[in-house]
């Protein structure tokens, strides 16, 4: 056996929440990506188009990783980075607490940071400064997740058959909100393919563009993101989002996210992040509505570690004006 840690990313755990569903009828269950090695879902889209890049030439040995990103892409990239040997350079704004920023270095990334103030149109705004660095730096790539079509591939490849074998082929419904739209888009594709009745339903938070966008097909300009919930929800619409394979959508707010992020980890012994408790309470809302045995699938993006001192505190909950569950 000579298995790296990139052999631990993906086959990840489902499981049969025992107490949140509202519906007897109603089997939900929950996808723990908080299993892969960086602790999230992004460690298989950045090792899927590393490695893409690696055979197609895009990437030799000694080059440069460049993204921008203070998230779980982030480390993910710093994680496979670290194992392959790249350099990593990840641009961010200065709003990212120092927490996150020595995650990133301590797998040895080097950590670039921008003005929050910066425009999006001026040079100094996180994402332009990356595209510049990859510009000037030989033997660099750049993941690019927002309009990279192996990001949705990825999981196509991945996230999707993997539901499909763990449900045996009985998944009726699959939730999950979007950022880059990659998880919803490639899991729903491979799903239909497999059954063209899977209903795809996304989540998204009031302040996102999503929504609006898929009932009207407008965008808003008045996408604010100023929720709470980190990691989804979009201010512009970019390519690895493919709504065609959307069936419906939901808005939802903080309070359900952390609220049901909290009941997770008392009631059902599981700790993820907010977008983890918003998913899980699309599904929630969504089983209310069934009037037929159903089996859903939902997705926990990340580890709820990364969030001890916001949502999963109290004093935390109570400062930002959250009600408590007893
Ligand atoms: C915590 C968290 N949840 C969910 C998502 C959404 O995933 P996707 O970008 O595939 O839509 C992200 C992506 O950034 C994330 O960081």
């Amino acid at each position: 056996m000579n298995h790296s840690i990139l052999q631990t990313v993906g086959n990840t755990p489902l499981v049969k929440l025992q107490k949140l569903s509202p519906n007897p009828l109603v089997d939900i269950y929950v996808k723990l990506e908080f299993f892969n090695p960086s602790g999230s879902i992004k460690d298989r889209i950045v090792r899927f188009i590393i490695d893409d890049a690696e055979k197609n030439g895009l990437l030799k040995p000694g080059g440069t990783i460049v993204e921008n990103t203070s998230g779980n892409t982030g480390a993910a990239a710093a994680m496979i980075g670290a194992i392959k040997g790249y350099k990593v350079i990840l641009t961010m704004p200065d709003k990212v607490s120092i927490e996150k920023q020595n995650a990133l270095k301590a797998f040895g990334a080097e950590i670039v940071v921008t003005p929050t103030s910066a425009a999006p149109d001026s040079p100094d705004h996180y994402v332009n400064t990356a595209i510049r660095i990859a510009n000037e730096t030989p033997n660099s790539f750049r993941i690019n997740q927002y309009d990279n079509p192996l990001n949705p591939l990825a999981h196509y490849h991945s996230t999707g058959p993997e539901i499909w074998r763990q449900t045996e082929g009985k998944v009726t419904h699959f939730v999950a909100s979007g950022s880059t739209g990659g998880t919803i888009s490639g899991i729903s594709k491979y799903l239909k393919e497999q059954n063209p009745e899977v209903f795809s339903f996304m989540p998204d938070p009031f302040g996102s563009i999503y929504y609006q966008y898929f009932k009207t097909g407008e965008i808003s300009h008045e996408g604010s993101c100023s929720y709470q919930v980190e990691g989804v929800g979009e201010d512009h619409i970019n390519k690895a989002m493919d709504f065609k394979m959307v069936n419906d959508m939901i808005q939802f707010n903080d309070d359900n996210a952390f609220t049901v992020a909290r009941r997770l980890a008392r009631e059902e012994g599981i700790i993820g992040g907010g977008t983890g408790g918003a998913n899980v309470w699309a599904a929630m809302e969504l089983a209310k509505t069934l009037t037929k045995p159903a089996t859903i699938v939902t997705i926990i993006p990340d580890n709820g570690a990364k969030y001890l001192s916001k949502f999963y505190n109290d004093e935390w909950m109570k400062a930002n004006g959250y009600k408590i569950a007893p």
